[in-house]
């Protein structure tokens, strides 16, 4: 089990350099075996789940290579096998597998994918879009198998505004014959991103990051050179840290319109920014923040997976907040955790109320699921003595050298394995 120590209380100057999108990064790599030539993706973050992804491409005789932030792909000789459990289930976005391989080779089998316990996260959008597209889908004992004797282009309403369902449709849809209209559709950055690098390869699709997307298929797709763009939710963590334990720290290489839900939310509790063209400087905090209520929702609302760390931060605030979760139904793990730290939060139905400020100490905690996990962090950081997250490895699937990155603007933090 990985362990990372953090002795907190310490305050954090200098910059922080935010990585490619983990959220981008496992939709493309799935995405780069639509065409059978090399799709060159730079910008990719080293974190597991990137690891996880190159394991099932190398099950599939994909052909990868990974230098210093790029990944090769090539799928010259690729082979459409199985992807059993132990490679789905290692990371949700496993699931992308299932729209690119239907999409080539009009069939994809593989068992359910794995990712963070924080609700039910049900696959049914996905599976429903693929029929729409023409295929079957049957399910044995956690194992899928979605064929096609052609798939075909459909109008296609999402009940929800799902990022996943989304793209996977996307990846069926792009070598379907005829057009693909995807209503309601989720509108995150990635999706774009996602979309730019399929038109890259010379798909044809509109309308990616409005809530209707058009898809015109097309025989064939080529080689391609893509760049991940910057991610948000890393960036969104970092700018939380250094609103709680900062002194003039600058998070680089973000693009500030993907915060603005966060951003503006910072300015109302009174912290003073500098918003740059592709960073954001805590400028001020002031002795007493005030205390506010966020909702998550689908972008460009206030980010889910921001919410965890964003709570830390207002347990520091003046007053009582409310955080109300409104995509997951089990996004409140790291509530106890922070308790134990010293905070005073109560959680009702799908709404945290936090009391604050409260002084925060060091303890041992567990790092429940990936953004739980980074709200540890925020948390030990600001904690005075010693704090223990047990459960690491959630965190490394998500944080490109996170321990570095902290290591280098001052925080004494270290990641053990135990
Ligand atoms: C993605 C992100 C995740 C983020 C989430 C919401 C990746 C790899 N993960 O997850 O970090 O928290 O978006 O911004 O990009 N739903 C259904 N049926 C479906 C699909 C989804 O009911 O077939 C529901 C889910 O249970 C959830 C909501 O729709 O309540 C949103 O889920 P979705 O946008 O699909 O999230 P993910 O793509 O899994």
């Amino acid at each position: 089990m990985k362990v990372i120590e953090i002795e907190g209380g310490r305050e954090l100057t200098g910059q922080i350099r935010i990585s490619g999108a983990k959220n981008a990064t496992v939709a493309l790599i799935p995405a780069a075996i639509l065409t059978d030539e090399e799709a060159t993706i730079c910008n990719v973050p080293e974190i597991t789940d990137t690891d996880a992804l190159c394991d099932i491409l190398k099950e599939l005789n994909v052909n990868v290579n990974r230098s210093t932030e790029s990944l090769v792909i090539n799928p010259q000789n690729m082979k459409n096998v199985e992807i059993q459990e132990e490679f789905s289930k290692k990371l949700r976005a496993s699931y992308y597998f299932m729209g690119a391989l239907l999409g080539k080779y009009k069939k994809a089998v593989m068992y359910f994918p794995g990712g963070c316990s924080i609700g039910a996260r049900p696959i049914d959008l996905h599976l429903k879009g693929f029929e729409a597209l023409g295929a079957k889908v049957t399910n044995e004992k956690n194992k899928y198998t979605v064929e096609a004797e052609e798939l075909h282009g459909a109008n296609i309403y999402l009940d929800i505004a799902s990022v996943g369902a989304t793209i996977n449709i996307m990846l069926a849809a792009v070598r379907a014959k005829g057009k693909t209209v995807i209503d309601n559709a989720a509108k995150e950055p990635e999706i774009v991103n996602v979309a730019t690098f399929l038109n890259n390869m010379g798909a044809k699709i509109t309308g990616a990051g409005t809530s209707t997307i058009k898809i015109e298929g097309v025989d064939h797709l080529h080689k391609c050179f893509h760049e991940v763009i910057p991610d948000r939710i890393e960036a969104g963590t970092y700018l939380i840290i250094a609103a709680l334990c900062g002194k003039d720290l600058r998070i680089d290489n973000v693009i500030p319109e993907h915060i603005d839900s966060l951003t503006s939310k910072l300015e109302e509790m009174g912290i003073k920014l500098d918003i740059g063209i592709d960073y954001v400087r805590v400028l001020e905090v002031p002795k007493k923040l005030k205390a506010t209520d966020i909702k998550t929702a689908v972008y460009p609302g206030f980010a889910t997976d921001l919410q965890q760390p964003f709570t830390v931060l207002l347990t520091q605030a003046e007053g009582i907040s409310r955080v109300t979760e409104t995509i997951w139904e089990n996004r409140f793990m790291h509530v106890p955790y922070l308790n134990a730290l010293g905070s005073d939060i109560a959680v009702e139905n799908q709404t945290a109320k936090i009391q604050g400020p409260t002084e925060l100490k060091g303890c041992e905690v567990v790092a429940t699921d990936l953004r739980a996990g980074a709200a540890m962090v925020a948390a030990g950081l600001k904690a005075t003595g010693k704090t223990t997250i047990t459960n690491s490895e959630h965190i490394l699937r998500g944080y490109e050298s996170i321990i570095e990155k902290l290591t280098n603007v001052g925080a004494k933090i270290t990641l053990k394995e135990i």
